[in-house]
């Protein structure tokens, strides 16, 4: 099965409004001379305050806004009431979002976001026809007492949990080592490798067989220009969820470029 690649890039609290446009169109640009085939799917989550404008500059006529997909980087399960300073899942349709980043490990740390929390996000991003971006990893201290793969199953099998066969299948999981996030010290391309493919096996445990090999698994985590090629020549690496780099366009559209290089065409 071949699994089209995800660039997805994840600019968290960064960016005004202004900004973000410059930014958008700067992709915008470069991806429009490609066509989708040889694309890989293309996603950027800016703050809530420029999902607006950055839907207006994506458009439908045919410059290339069309090719890149809006995430949210955050959402609340329920579709309204009396959740001061949360959005929803219809909300962030409205806005032209298709996919959501659920549990980034900044969540988890700073807002005490929790695996049941994540997995009702999952649930009503499904139910609402997006797409979640499921974030995982473990801690330095973690992986030095040897439970990284322990914890990351018990992440992963949180979060999928009541979902069909089919949700898992489209949705999308991002595995980012806490200690690579920000910090220029990206997880070695084979070690990203395995445990992605525990995670697909770990995923094949919960669904089926055909669920695994379907859903996309990205690695995050200081990806760069000069990273990614190596990352997505590894046989279970999908993509990759971008942070630093995706906040300037040339070294996202380089990330976008050095992916065609070895993956896409699906
Ligand atoms: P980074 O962030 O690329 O800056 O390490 C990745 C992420 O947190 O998604």
């Amino acid at each position: 099965m071949s699994r089209k690649p995800i660039i997805a890039g994840n600019w968290k609290m960064n960016l005004l409004k202004s900004q973000a446009k410059e930014l958008f169109e700067g992709i915008k640009d470069y991806v429009k001379d490609y066509s989708a085939k040889e694309l890989p799917t293309i996603v950027v989550a800016p703050v809530f305050t420029s999902l607006d404008v950055v839907e207006t500059v994506a458009c439908n006529c045919g410059c290339g806004g069309n090719k890149i997909s809006i995430a949210a980087q955050n959402c609340h399960w329920e579709n309204s009431g009396a959740y001061t300073g949360e959005v929803s899942v219809e909300m962030l349709k409205d806005a032209g979002c298709s996919y959501v980043i659920i549990g980034h490990s900044e969540r988890r740390q700073y807002f005490s976001e929790t695996d049941e929390m994540i997995n009702k996000k999952a649930k009503a991003i499904l139910a609402g026809g997006l797409i979640p971006i499921i974030c995982c990893g473990e801690t330095l201290e973690q992986r030095e007492a040897g439970v990284t793969d322990s914890h990351i199953a018990s992440q992963i099998k949180a979060a999928l949990s009541g979902l069909s066969n089919d949700e898992i299948a489209k949705s999308v999981i991002a595995y980012e080592p806490i200690w690579a996030i920000g910090t220029g010290k990206t997880c070695d391309a084979d070690e990203a490798n395995r445990v992605i493919a525990m995670i697909r096996k770990t995923v094949e445990s919960v669904s089926s067989s055909q669920a695994a090999d379907s859903i996309r698994i990205l690695y995050g985590g200081s990806v760069k220009p000069g990273t990614i090629a190596e990352q997505m020549s590894k046989s279970d690496i999908d993509g990759a969820l971008v942070g630093g780099a995706s906040l300037k366009a040339d070294s996202f559209n380089e990330i976008i470029a050095n992916t065609m290089k070895v993956a896409c065409n699906v």
